[in-house]
């Protein structure tokens, strides 16, 4: 009830003209979000690498309505890929297609994202393409295999394990060699399309962990560079300990090689978790989203969980 309602929030036009403008909510939002510049977002990933943490770099920005917003989305993301390798930090880039003018016009988001994808693999770079709603994912699929299928390899993608259709996406881009991060989902989708319930979520994801690990095990793949910048076959994105336990068992129990199996989680959430694994050898990556976009974002993060909600109140009466 109260995720739907800032999920419905977080779409809501009127709503982020309101919250936006609103100095408390950028306090709290703050603690997801790593700044509003590239310079304060790289300070930050400085900071995350000095602690054994590697990053990926998000620009907010997601629904953009007009191809000069998306132009100017994707000349931020040449310039973000430039500065990450000015600054020599550990970093590669998360983007979503709708922010690259996905819902305007198919043709643009494909020029965009192969630019991109382009710089990065001149820079030694790799993109992961965020997935977001489910209106989305079939477009969003096939744009990366084309780009894959073209002879890019520095570009993945999600996987959303809420979604009924997951595990046989999977399967096909493991076919493809396309690296994956398993996520549960962070949008409101319908019953004929997603599971319910949590229950059933977290034992899709476990299933879809098992088959990213059992898999990695044929994969040629080549160790962790120093730049930190590409990810292995798996990356296991959740802060929930269950899920991450199970991963860490499969990987054991079929001799997955620690540096073969990445965690992902997000800027300001469960850091003494992040650091946990990093102590047991694992590469783990933090989401680290920054930009003046940040309200979609923030709203999704306080739907996953109500005690944000509670924190985003007791500030208003703080006042
Ligand atoms: P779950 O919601 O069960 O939470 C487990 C525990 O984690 C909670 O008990 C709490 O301790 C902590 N926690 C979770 N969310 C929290 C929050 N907001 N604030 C504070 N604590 C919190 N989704 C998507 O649809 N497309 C995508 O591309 C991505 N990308 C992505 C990248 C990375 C690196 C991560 C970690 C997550 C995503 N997600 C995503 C979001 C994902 O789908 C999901 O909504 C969140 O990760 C929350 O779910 P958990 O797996 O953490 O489990």
């Amino acid at each position: 009830m109260l995720r739907s309602l800032f999920i419905a929030l977080s779409k809501a036009y009127w709503a982020q003209r309101w919250i936006s403008r609103w100095g408390l909510a950028w306090r709290v939002a703050s603690r997801f979000i790593a700044g509003e510049t590239v310079e304060q977002a790289l300070r930050a990933v400085q900071v995350l690498n000095q602690q054994g943490l590697l990053a990926t770099l998000d620009q907010l920005g997601e629904n953009t309505q007009t191809v000069q917003d998306a132009e100017q989305a994707a000349q931020g993301i040449l310039h973000l890929l430039e500065e990450i390798e000015r600054a020599g930090v550990q970093a590669n880039v998360s983007v979503k297609l709708s922010q690259l003018g996905l819902v305007i016009d198919p043709q643009l988001v494909v020029r965009h994202l192969r630019q991109i994808v382009e710089k990065a693999r001149q820079l030694n770079n790799f993109i992961r393409v965020d997935m977001e709603d489910s209106t989305l994912t079939d477009a969003t699929l096939k744009i990366v295999a084309d780009l894959r299928d073209s002879g890019l390899d520095n570009v993945g993608t999600v996987i959303q394990s809420y979604l009924y259709r997951s595990m046989e996406d999977t399967q096909k881009l493991i076919e493809r060699g396309i690296k994956i991060r398993l996520v549960k989902g962070a949008y409101q989708e319908p019953p004929h399309l997603a599971y319910p319930k949590k229950r059933d979520v977290d034992a899709a994801f476990d299933r879809l962990s098992d088959l990213l690990i059992d898999t990695s095990l044929r994969f040629d793949y080549l160790p962790a560079t120093a730049s930190g910048r590409f990810p292995p076959l798996a990356a296991i994105a959740t802060h929930d300990e269950k899920r991450i336990e199970h991963a860490i068992q499969r990987a054991k129990s079929c001799g997955l090689p620690v540096v073969r199996l990445e965690f992902q989680m997000l800027y300001g959430i469960r850091r003494d978790l992040q650091l946990a694994l990093v102590k047991q050898g694992y590469p783990v990556r933090i989401y680290v989203p920054f930009g003046t976009h940040w309200y979609p974002y923030f709203m999704r993060r306080l739907a996953e969980r109500p005690a944000n909600v509670w924190f985003f109140v007791s500030n208003l009466f703080q006042r």
